[in-house]
């Protein structure tokens, strides 16, 4: 089916007390694996793209991989810019056909980031097109954060209500204890502060820097509005994992493919646990999303042995 909006599949994550998983692809196989895991479970998903995978593969290639993928799909699939960092990459990912967008300023001075969110939503809404922001600051592991500093850059809840009532943003993205690119998932979210920004904030909220954090703290964050969950780090892990596994089965092997598919299964495994975990699993029946009213379950760690 076509690319859909991330608007009311989020609106119906946050009824339903589930979330939707977010997966960073860069190349074809990762593209495939998230798709195929998704039309397997039954379940709408957003494929995003980073700045860095706009570098990397070039905008008209990211954006044709995932409509291809989406055409094939009978799940609705979201085409999502992760963490454009100016107004400019919002706009050529707006022409260039995505149906979601995230302008991140929250490296910017509070002010700046309201009034650049803000100008990327208007024209983003004008094309019904909405778009993701980030308040607070959810740190690179690379840059070497202390526990002081992840602290610190949580997200002040009435700063929260301030800015989505000034900027018009869809979702926001909220720092709440994870920090991206970790290899481990060791982190605990500060589920009391999401709990106080939920009290003040309606819109959906989005967890970043998903592969650092402990299961059975997602699981939580979404019964306190998390209703979209990115995980890149833990993608590009069993990417590698699944070529080097090929690669020392068979180190003779001249044939790209021949290797490339276990990267492509071992994405798709990943994506697969994910899925059933945030309890998105089972939400799209005959190519249609599951009215939030007749969702009864929401992600649970027990949804993982179905
Ligand atoms: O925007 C992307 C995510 O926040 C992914 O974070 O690499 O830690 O899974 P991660
Ligand atoms: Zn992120």
């Amino acid at each position: 089916m076509p690319l859909v909006s991330s608007k009311e599949l989020l609106q119906a994550a946050l009824e339903g007390h589930y979330a939707l998983g977010a997966f960073n692809a860069n190349n074809m196989e990762q593209v495939q694996g998230i798709v195929d895991a998704a039309v397997e479970e039954r379940a709408p998903v957003i494929l995003q793209v980073s700045q860095g995978a706009i570098r990397y593969a070039g905008l008209e290639f990211a954006t044709a991989m995932v409509r291809a993928a989406a055409t094939e799909a009978n799940v609705p699939v979201v085409l999502h810019l992760d963490h454009g960092t100016d107004f400019e990459q919002n706009v050529r990912c707006l022409r260039a056909g995505f149906t979601s967008l995230m302008y991140d300023g929250s490296k910017k001075p509070y002010e700046e980031n309201v009034r650049i969110t803000a100008r990327v939503v208007e024209i983003a809404h004008y094309c019904n097109i909405p778009v993701e922001a980030e308040l607070g600051q959810v740190l690179q592991s690379a840059d070497g954060v202390t526990e002081q500093d992840v602290i610190h850059a949580m997200t002040d809840p009435d700063q929260a209500a301030d800015f989505v009532a000034r900027t018009g943003c869809d979702s926001l993205a909220v720092a709440i204890g994870s920090v991206h690119a970790m290899a481990e998932a060791a982190a605990e979210l500060d589920i009391e502060r999401l709990k106080r920004i939920q009290a003040r904030v309606k819109i959906p909220m989005v967890l970043h820097g998903s592969s650092g954090v402990k299961e059975e703290s997602e699981v939580e964050a979404i019964q306190y509005g998390i209703a979209k969950i990115n995980v890149a780090t833990m993608l590009n892990q069993a990417f590698v994992r699944g070529l080097m596994k090929a690669q020392a089965e068979s180190p003779d092997n001249t044939d790209p493919r021949k290797w490339l598919i276990q990267s492509r299964e071992a994405v798709k495994e990943v994506v697969r646990h994910k899925i059933r975990l945030f309890g998105a699993s089972g939400m799209v029946q005959n190519g249609h999303l599951v009215s939030p009213k007749t969702v009864h379950r929401g992600a649970s760690l027990g949804g993982l042995e179905a």
